[in-house]
């Protein structure tokens, strides 16, 4: 399946569940002075999350251009080194305005990548938040792994920096669950496809999706001091690496290899070749 054929597979899935597919907005934030370059899905719709504006739809789907090169969230530093950081990417993304919540995302989720693009579950591991001193771990999203066929041990609790997610040092956020992939040789050895990749050392196994259960509004108050307060309505805002899912379904070891970017370097090697 070509990345293109993945990114369409995405829209159709969400809008025959009744998304409204919405375009990617501009690289450029409109009006949002706290965010250089738009660095995920829910950027366009973070007024909605507010409850500041309205649309005439409550789920929306998109495939959002992102560039990550600064601020909250900097892949910079990571390319080069990894197989799947590369500061601009496409960001498949479902959201929920106050209408589902974590059941279905969760449901969503698991029937896109198991049931539609039929990703081998054996590779599959999902991470929650364990809750620290101001949010409290969330358990109801473990349950909910498990319900939908998530093996209970391949559920695991990670703290603040995985697992809750913000768009900056303001703005919505909420505690995340995310789906992590064993691209490694046989899976079923229990000695390398192990719960320590996931958030751990090298590409073997890496975070493919990010389920973001939206419930609070960072704000910071004149003496810097930060507050959470409850969003409106319960929300949901989610990230797929375009690239990277389309890594695992075209099987190869890098973003770089996929039809997305492997074109790219190529045309760049030939302008590099010295002439003759
Ligand atoms: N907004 C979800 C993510 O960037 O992971």
């Amino acid at each position: 399946m070509t990345g293109d054929e993945i990114r369409q597979r995405f829209l159709d899935y969400f809008e025959k569940n009744g998304h409204k597919v919405v375009h990617s907005s501009p690289l450029l934030p409109a009006n949002d002075p706290t965010l250089l370059f738009t660095n995920a899905g829910m950027n366009q719709f973070k007024d909605v999350f507010l409850g500041l504006e309205k649309r005439d739809y409550k789920r929306a789907v998109s495939s959002q251009k992102c560039i990550r090169a600064g601020g909250k969230h900097n892949d910079l530093d990571e390319v080069g080194k990894t197989a799947r950081h590369h500061t601009f990417f496409e960001m498949l993304g479902n959201f929920s305005f106050g209408d589902y919540f974590k059941e279905d995302a969760i449901r969503y989720a698991w029937e896109f990548l198991v049931d539609d693009l039929k990703l081998d579950r054996r590779r599959l591991w999902f991470s929650v938040f364990e809750g620290d001193d101001e949010v409290g771990p969330d358990d109801e999203a473990r349950e909910l792994w498990v319900r939908v066929g998530a093996p209970p041990e391949r559920v695991l609790g990670f703290g603040r920096i995985d697992n809750f997610w913000q768009m900056g040092d303001t703005g919505p956020c909420g505690p995340c669950s995310e789906i992590h992939y064993y691209m490694g040789e046989d899976p079923d050895d229990p000695t390398k496809n192990t719960a320590e990749l996931v958030n751990g050392p090298g590409d073997t196994t890496m975070e493919i999706w990010n389920l973001v259960f939206m419930q609070y509004n960072r704000t910071e108050s004149e003496d810097g001091t930060y507050t959470l307060t409850p969003l409106p309505a319960p929300s949901v805002d989610t990230g797929m690496g375009l690239e990277r899912i389309t890594a695992v379904m075209q099987n190869v070891k890098t973003n770089y290899d996929t039809d997305l970017i492997r074109p790219l370097v190529e045309y760049a090697a030939a302008l590099s070749e010295p002439s003759a």
